[in-house]
């Protein structure tokens, strides 16, 4: 049985920012990760190029039960200190869009730059190891049993992640132990995940795989303006990801397919500077030319523009700015980026990220119930959320 200060479980994101913060103050830290690797997400992560943060990132861009959760971990641990520490490790990177940061060479750089802070702290990395048990001795005692030895720690720390991408090593085990522990969650589901589409919405989709076009696109609320990829299963892309966190089954999704642009002046000028156009060559124009055949093909009458009645305008003006899609789900774990839910935060400190419930355990990254955009802020929670816990713990 070893004596340690803190365990943590989960070699990713979290719980290598976790462990070089806590062992930096001198604590004797083990992570235990089942995978073969640690940060086996962080890799695959951008295209492999890791979106490692975004300078925007407040909590308006985090869904959770309660909003102000994540609000003190953020701003402790701004985007501008892990620039810090990037650039501290001469990563090169850039800023792709919306204040994306991307590595310019590989997300591996941003592994070896966590696991060389570990090394430097005296934080051990333990991979291929499985916890066979936990169990609770008193006040702040954990008897953690592994694959690679026993473990005693007066602090735990929980950092497994979510449920997406089975193959990269997520489990539900995290949730599991919160659960063990007394602790609620928040029901899971896939985010940032693309819609699939079925039946006659499918149908009418599915050849035009490949096509892709800018949309702003609503759901209850929220809005995304973005591009959107049309799948053989249905849609994808940006914007769409982005509002498969909002969207539940059998609510409503529209488009608008001219973003930005008042859709009747966009007709009645493509009217007036073209009388004879048909109806698909004047969207052709404004529209990526098979998807403006198939609103002609589908939805809209294609004739002479000049042919169309003022009604007849307007109802394809309102077509183009709420164009309804009705999704039948989503792609699920499989592609998913994220899980959304998980332990709730109303049973955990938002300064230490520790239980109200069990003092010495800890819950951080996407394991709780805090879930960010597409575009670097799930890594921000993640390294935010690990601070806090690594400087508290
Ligand atoms: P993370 O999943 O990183 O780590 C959990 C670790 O725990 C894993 O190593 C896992 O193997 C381990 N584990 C699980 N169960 C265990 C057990 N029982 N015992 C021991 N270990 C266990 N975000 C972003 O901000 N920018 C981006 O570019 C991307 N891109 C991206 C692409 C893809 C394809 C995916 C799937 C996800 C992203 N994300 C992202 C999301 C981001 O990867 C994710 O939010 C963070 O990795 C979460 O960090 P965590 O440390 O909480 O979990």
């Amino acid at each position: 049985m070893q004596d340690l200060d803190v365990l943590i479980i989960g070699g990713g994101a979290a719980g290598l920012m976790c462990a070089f913060t806590a062992a930096r103050r001198g604590l004797r830290v083990v992570v235990v990760e089942h995978a073969n690797r640690v940060g086996k997400k962080i890799l695959m992560s951008g295209g492999g190029r890791c979106n490692f943060t975004n300078t925007g990132a407040t909590a308006a861009n985090y869904i959770s039960g309660n909003p102000h959760f994540c609000k003190s971990a953020l701003a402790r641990y701004t985007p501008w200190h892990f620039i810090d520490m990037v650039e501290r490790h001469g990563i090169a990177y850039h800023e792709k869009e919306l204040g994306q940061l991307f590595c310019d060479e590989s997300s591996k750089l941003i592994v070896k730059m966590l696991l060389d802070e570990c090394e430097a702290a005296n934080a051990r990395v333990l991979t291929s190891c499985s916890v066979e048990r936990v169990d609770a001795e008193g006040d702040r005692v954990f008897r953690v049993h592994t694959t690679l030895g026993a473990f005693r720690t007066r602090a735990l720390v929980v950092a497994t992640g979510g449920l997406s991408i089975p193959s990269m090593g997520a489990t539900g085990f995290g949730y599991e132990l919160a659960r063990t522990f007394g602790h609620s969650l928040r029901p899971t589901r896939a985010g940032l995940v693309p819609l699939t589409l079925s039946g006659t919405h499918q149908q009418r989709f599915a050849d035009l795989s490949g096509v892709a076009l800018p949309v702003t696109v609503q759901c209850n609320g929220a809005s995304f303006s973005n591009q959107m990829l049309i799948t053989h299963r249905g849609l994808s892309g940006p914007s769409i990801l982005q509002i498969s966190s909002y969207w539940q089954p059998g609510d409503d999704l529209t488009l608008d397919l001219l973003p930005g642009r008042d859709a009747l002046e966009v007709l009645e000028a493509q009217r007036a500077a073209h009388p004879g156009a048909l109806m698909h060559n004047v969207l052709a124009d404004v529209l990526p030319k098979r998807f403006a055949q198939r609103l002609c093909e589908v939805w809209l009458p294609d004739l002479p523009v000049k042919q169309y009645t003022s009604t007849q305008l307007r109802d394809a003006a309102a077509l183009l700015s709420r164009f309804p899609i009705v999704a039948s789900g989503t792609e699920g774990y499989r592609t998913a980026e994220v899980t959304l839910g998980g332990v709730d935060t109303t049973e955990l400190s938002s300064s230490t990220l520790e239980s109200r419930r069990v003092p010495g355990l800890h819950f951080i990254g996407e394991v709780v119930d805090v879930t960010g955009w597409l575009g670097g802020y799930n890594f921000q929670w993640a390294w935010a959320a690990a601070d806090a816990c690594g400087k508290a713990v």
